[in-house]
């Protein structure tokens, strides 16, 4: 173990550095989020490419001493190491630099991709999900590097493809074993309870999302002319989509819970104890109740619990006024999340299997799937777990509690099936800062308490 003289020296040298460079560190952070990455949006590719190649440049100035902007099918991977010693632990960060549309555009108070500064909040598309909380990492970097703190060897995989499934990162992964070789990975790509209730997610959703369509006539009809007597799909989709829950708002799909996981009384009894607060969370989302599966709470509903929601519907005439149409076709995008053990290739073809078994007659359905994940939950009595909460503690003053995140982040699963390597959610973003929301928001408070907590993490990662 460090003496701790020199070890407090250091963090005193550590906080001195940030501070005497928190204003530029947050300038560069708004130049970041300048740049529109919307992976899904094909008209933006050259601003996608563009946020890579702003973060490779950033992590080869902080002071690694290899960095490669990686080709994938897709859009790249930023690949940067720092090599101290090899005898040493490897951290591996992982993070993303594209991000969600950000639609609907009228709803932002903002433009975008305007950050602006209020209430001691960043408001901009990809403040807290990821570009702010990356950012993070690359600063607390350097501050480890110019303050001469870095106890580990430290490589950065930072990706563009997070926000629409992280397909061509499965396969980078496969091919690049040897360079991705680590002892942990790191993550910062999640919430805390609270700015004064510190907290590790310890577990991940998967996911399986798939689009529907369904057919009837063969041309949009006059709806006086033929309504009544031919199959309207968006009556018969609105029909099939309701009848997925039941009146308890379980899952109707035959054998869709066959896998889950259910807690034992015992962690049901301690996820009771974690802080929530209900009157807030209504209050946030100005709703008068929540809703959700009968014998669950809230938070177990969000994260411990699968889920099937329709995320986009569409079919007909949506203009202005009124136009007397019958449509061809119906259609909607769902998702479902997952939880340990379901596989979302066995759920996606149960849908698959019950949706075109309860179509009727006169339509035809089509199931396209879109991307998938798998569940994850991560120990926390392993090493990388204590040094995270070693270092939250230290950082925040109050030791944090383990919660269980309703979020996915597929490539988690991915890396302990390929690399054999657990990961550490820390995050430090705030469930209400309206991730893949209009007027998107991450506080300075969080932006700079990462930055002081991570190198936190590396040191008591590095120690045991
Ligand atoms: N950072 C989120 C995931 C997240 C958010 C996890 C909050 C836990 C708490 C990530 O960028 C994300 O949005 N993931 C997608 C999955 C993907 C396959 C599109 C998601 O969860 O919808
Ligand atoms: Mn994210
Ligand atoms: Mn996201």
């Amino acid at each position: 173990m460090q003496n701790n003289g020199s070890s407090l020296h250091n963090h005193n040298n550590m906080k001195n550095y940030i501070e005497a460079n928190k204003e530029r560190f947050l300038a560069e952070l708004l130049d970041l989020l300048r740049i529109p990455s919307i992976s899904a949006d094909s008209k933006y590719k050259d601003d996608v490419r563009k946020a890579a190649a702003f973060i490779a440049d950033k992590i080869q100035s902080a002071g690694a001493d290899f960095i490669e902007i990686c080709e994938t099918a897709g859009y790249p991977i930023v690949f940067g190491q720092k090599i101290i010693d090899e005898s040493l632990p490897t951290v591996l960060v992982y993070g993303h630099y594209d991000v969600q549309p950000a639609d609907p555009l009228n709803l932002w108070d903002s433009p975008p991709f305007e950050p602006v500064v209020k209430d001691e909040k960043i408001y901009a598309r990809g403040a807290c999900d990821d570009k702010g909380q990356v950012y993070m990492h690359i600063k607390a970097f350097e501050t480890m590097m110019a303050t001469n703190a870095l106890p580990c060897n430290v490589k950065f995989m930072i990706e563009g493809e997070e926000e629409v499934g992280s397909d061509n990162l499965g396969t980078f992964v496969k091919a690049n074993k040897e360079r991705l070789t680590a002892d942990v990975i790191l993550i910062s790509d999640t919430a805390i309870i609270a700015n004064d209730i510190p907290s590790i997610d310890v577990g991940l959703r998967g996911l399986s999302y798939l689009e529907v369509e369904v057919t009837g006539s063969n041309r949009d009809l006059h709806s006086g002319v033929y309504g009544g007597a031919v199959a309207n799909p968006i009556n018969v989709l609105s029909k099939m989509i309701a009848s997925l829950h039941d009146e308890n708002n379980h899952i109707t799909i035959p054998t869709f819970y066959d896998d889950v996981v259910e807690l034992t009384p015992a962690q049901r009894e301690a996820m009771a104890q974690t802080p929530f607060d209900l009157e807030a969370y209504k209050k946030d989302l100005a709703i008068d109740d929540v809703r959700g599966e009968a014998g669950y709470s809230t938070l177990e509903r969000a994260s411990i619990r699968p889920t099937l929601d329709v995320n986009g519907i569409w079919g007909g005439y949506i203009g202005e006024g009124a136009k007397t149409v019958l449509p061809s076709k119906a259609s909607a995008k769902i998702s479902m999340r997952l939880v340990p053990n379901q596989q979302s290739d066995k759920i996606t073809e149960l849908f698959t299997k019950h949706f075109q078994a309860i179509a009727p007659a006169g339509v035809t359905v089509t199931v396209r799937p879109h991307h998938g994940g798998e569940p994850y939950v991560t120990p926390t009595d392993s090493k990388e777990y204590r040094a995270a909460e070693k270092a939250m503690e230290e950082s925040f003053g109050k030791k944090p509690v383990p919660t269980r995140g309703g979020g996915s982040i597929p490539i988690v699963a991915l890396f302990e099936k390929e690399l054999g390597l657990k990961t550490v959610l820390m995050g430090f973003g705030l469930d209400s800062d309206a991730i893949h929301s209009p007027n998107e928001h991450y506080g300075l408070f969080n932006f700079y308490k990462g930055i002081e907590t991570i190198p936190l993490f590396f040191k008591y990662y590095a120690e045991s």
